[in-house]
């Protein structure tokens, strides 16, 4: 049995990308490890935040989760910020970090490009998250294609640690599914469908109503040919899409090339907005019961109190690994 850590903003509406690069496979990784999925409040916080917005945001995030099938009995649910040990073992690890190495994560360079000023948070924001991940000496984290640089980041200073103070970081593996690690933007192929994009159309939200979502599936980009056929570096959209279809119907890239031989691409995406609808919609019932039931809060508490009762464990020897006093 392994060890998984794995977390998402509550920044924005959490997309169809999200779900199959990350939340999918939160869900079937329960079944088989020590699971801990965090709402990370506390990296939300690196770019301004409402805080009514936030407070919201947090509770939807969690419900999502339960939504989507996690099952708060198997893992702990929880907000980053209800556990202080990750903002402690985040600055141990600040100390550990390198200007240089923060400098070249490409998603603080994406965030802070063209910005007058940039919050020093979302600059460190990487050492944050590998304490995340290293509080629990995790050996699994599941994550879409663009949080592998930040793993890497993670891994090197898990080893750095161990050869300064001792062995004690296992080296986290990231978990990133082969096929939808990188959801594409539905209007534009060569950017990552994501929540802080200002043109709705360009993503599926998971609260998205139906209609909505077959709306924008039909506005979808394709290309001017007329072959269902996967072939990312030829027809980046057509393959975004038949990505999306694979992920959530089960069928294999080529089942679904095969399903769609000799046709075009309306009958196409048509089915593929049914194939979504049929996932979103009992999510989004089950959301919205959970929402009504109030149940999420005391979901988070216990999820807080098993995962902190680890996270303090760890904290304690890492510190007396670097040479702090115990308290007495
Ligand atoms: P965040 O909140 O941006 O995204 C949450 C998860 O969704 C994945 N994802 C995608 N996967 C496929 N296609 C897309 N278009 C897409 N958009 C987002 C992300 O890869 C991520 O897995 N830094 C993290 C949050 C974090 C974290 C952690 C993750 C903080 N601490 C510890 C793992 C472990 C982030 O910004 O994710």
């Amino acid at each position: 049995m392994k060890t998984v850590f794995s977390g998402i903003q509550p920044s924005g509406k959490l997309t169809l990308g999200n779900y199959i690069g990350a939340i999918k496979n939160f869900v079937t990784l329960q079944h088989e490890h020590h699971c801990n999925f965090v709402i990370v409040d506390m990296h939300a916080i690196t770019v301004a935040q409402d805080p009514a917005a936030l407070r919201e945001q947090s509770e939807a995030v969690a419900t999502l989760y339960i939504a989507a099938g996690i099952d708060p009995s198997k893992a702990n649910v929880y907000m980053q910020s209800h556990l202080p040990q990750h903002a402690e073992l985040g600055w141990l690890l600040t100390t550990l970090t390198s200007m240089g190495e923060l400098e070249r994560m490409t998603q603080f360079k994406d965030k802070s490009a063209g910005k007058e000023t940039v919050g020093a948070g979302l600059f460190v924001y990487p050492s944050l998250m590998a304490a995340d991940i290293l509080l629990f000496n995790a050996d699994l984290v599941p994550v879409g294609e663009d949080q592998k640089q930040h793993l890497e980041l993670t891994r090197d200073l898990a080893g750095r640690f161990n050869h300064r103070f001792g062995e004690f970081f296992k080296l986290p593996e990231p978990y990133i599914p082969e096929v939808g690690a990188r959801i594409m933007s539905l209007d534009d192929a060569s950017k990552k469908m994501s929540k802080s994009n200002p043109n709705e159309g360009s993503y599926i939200a998971l609260l998205d109503p139906p209609d909505v979502i077959r709306k924008k599936i039909s506005r979808a980009t394709t290309d001017s040919g007329r072959e269902v056929k996967f072939d990312p570096a030829n027809k980046p959209e057509v393959s975004n899409l038949i990505g999306i279809y694979s992920q959530l119907s089960g069928l294999s890239i080529a089942e679904v090339e095969q399903r769609y031989e000799g046709q075009m691409y309306g009958p196409f995406k048509k089915d593929l907005a049914e194939v979504i609808v049929s996932v979103l919609e009992p999510l989004q019932q089950r959301y919205h019961e959970i929402r009504q039931s109030g149940e999420i809060r005391e979901i988070l508490r216990q999820g807080a109190e098993r995962a902190e009762a680890v996270a303090a464990k760890n904290l304690k020897e890492i510190q007396h690994l670097m040479g702090f006093l115990p308290r007495g």
